[in-house]
């Protein structure tokens, strides 16, 4: 039997693919896989257990985390993630560094592994680009950035491709994250005004804010005593760990707050400041009953985003399936597979006398 082959998909290959198939079309279509493979999900299908990991308060304080999905009688992918908010400033390298994984369930065989960080980022943004899709109203011109690092470029993507953005407004604690952004986000080529501004602005003025910060845990929230538009929608992306949360008690007591997935949410998203009975819809019942919720378009509304196992796993198979069609990747024998399923150190037959 020909050796098992793992499909890698190196940062390299993961950048052609969006260079060959189109940052716009890669966005679009992970919307509508994404929305897709929600209206469809099913939880006797499908497994999705709240990620776990280890983390460590070192000079480079941080943690990885295990996120695993299983579609049953298909695969389980696994991303392994790490959050380390000082890499940028200490080594240059992103707060977020992962790889995805997916294994075959019919033999444990490792099908494909590929590049986690751009994958992330993009699924991301189709998260929020969803929700916002349902929540925010149609005619949606100001968009505010609250923290402006790798999130917020595609959080503005994303949210490009579902509303008529015309104006941004834009904030970070860091003058050189702020003074970079333009530059950041000029490749996706959006006919926006980009304006520095400040948190009471963003929130009291903007039709949708996308929260994206690094902030400290227990040091939330970003900010209080704001008001907002009436129909303001915020995807609060930057809470998703136990005590790191980012929006104000006050206001997600106002809003209909949904998160993506409630059990992870209660534990690490801003759902982790209400009660049950505070809760609103999830992002499953958001896609699968869209219409019903079309009303709260003009309420404050909450998309709690801590990142969910499933939407690595629509990823990464979107990236499969196009690495295969532009023949892009390397198809590397991984594994020892000895010829003899039973014997480990069959591969020395060949060599020297032990
Ligand atoms: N929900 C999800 O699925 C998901 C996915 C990826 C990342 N995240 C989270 O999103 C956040 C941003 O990730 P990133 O990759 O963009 O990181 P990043 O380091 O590139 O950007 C974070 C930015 O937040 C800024 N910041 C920190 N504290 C702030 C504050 N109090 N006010 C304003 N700005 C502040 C930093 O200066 C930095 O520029 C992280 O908390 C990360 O854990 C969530």
């Amino acid at each position: 039997m020909e050796k098992a082959k793992t499909l890698v998909l190196s940062s390299n290959c993961v950048n052609q693919i969006v260079q060959t198939f189109g940052l716009n079309n890669i966005m679009d279509t992970l919307i509508d896989y994404t929305t897709a493979a929600i209206k469809k999900y099913n939880s006797d299908l499908v497994e999705v257990p709240t990620r776990f990991g280890f983390n460590y308060e070192t000079r480079n304080p941080g943690l990885i985390e295990m996120m695993p999905a299983h579609v049953k009688e298909k695969e389980v992918a696994i991303k392994v993630v790490g959050y380390h908010p000082k890499n940028p400033q200490l080594y240059n390298l992103p707060t977020i560094l992962s790889t995805i994984s997916s294994y075959c369930t019919a033999t444990g065989h490792l099908k494909g592994v590929a590049d986690g960080v751009l994958l992330t980022s993009l699924r991301t943004g189709a998260a929020s680009a969803i929700v916002t899709k349902i929540l925010a109203k149609s005619d949606s011109s100001t968009l505010g950035l609250i923290g402006c690092g790798a999130q917020a470029v595609t959080q503005l993507h994303a949210i490009s491709r579902v509303a008529p953005i015309q104006k941004v407004l834009i904030y970070d604690i860091d003058t050189n994250t702020i003074d970079s952004f333009v530059e950041r986000s000029a490749m996706l080529g959006i006919e926006v005004v980009i304006i520095r501004s400040s948190i009471q602005e963003i929130i009291s003025t903007s039709d949708i804010v996308c929260t994206a910060t690094s902030i400290d845990i227990n040091e939330g929230p970003l900010f209080d005593n704001i008001k907002p538009l009436p129909h303001l929608h915020i995807n609060a992306v930057g809470s998703d760990f136990p005590g790191k949360t980012e929006l104000p008690l006050s206001l997600l007591k106002n809003s209909i707050v949904c998160p993506d997935f409630l059990e992870q949410a209660k534990k690490e998203g801003e759902c982790q400041q209400l009660e049950d009975s505070e809760i609103g819809p999830d992002i499953i019942s958001l896609v699968k009953n869209s219409n019903n919720y079309i009303g709260n378009q003009l309420k404050t509304t909450v998309f709690d985003s801590t990142g969910w196992a499933l939407e690595d796993q629509i990823v990464v198979n979107l990236f499969f399936e196009l690495a295969k069609k532009y023949n892009l990747g390397e198809e590397i024998a991984l594994e020892n597979i000895s010829e003899d399923a039973k014997s480990p150190y069959n591969f020395m037959l060949n060599s020297i006398s032990i």
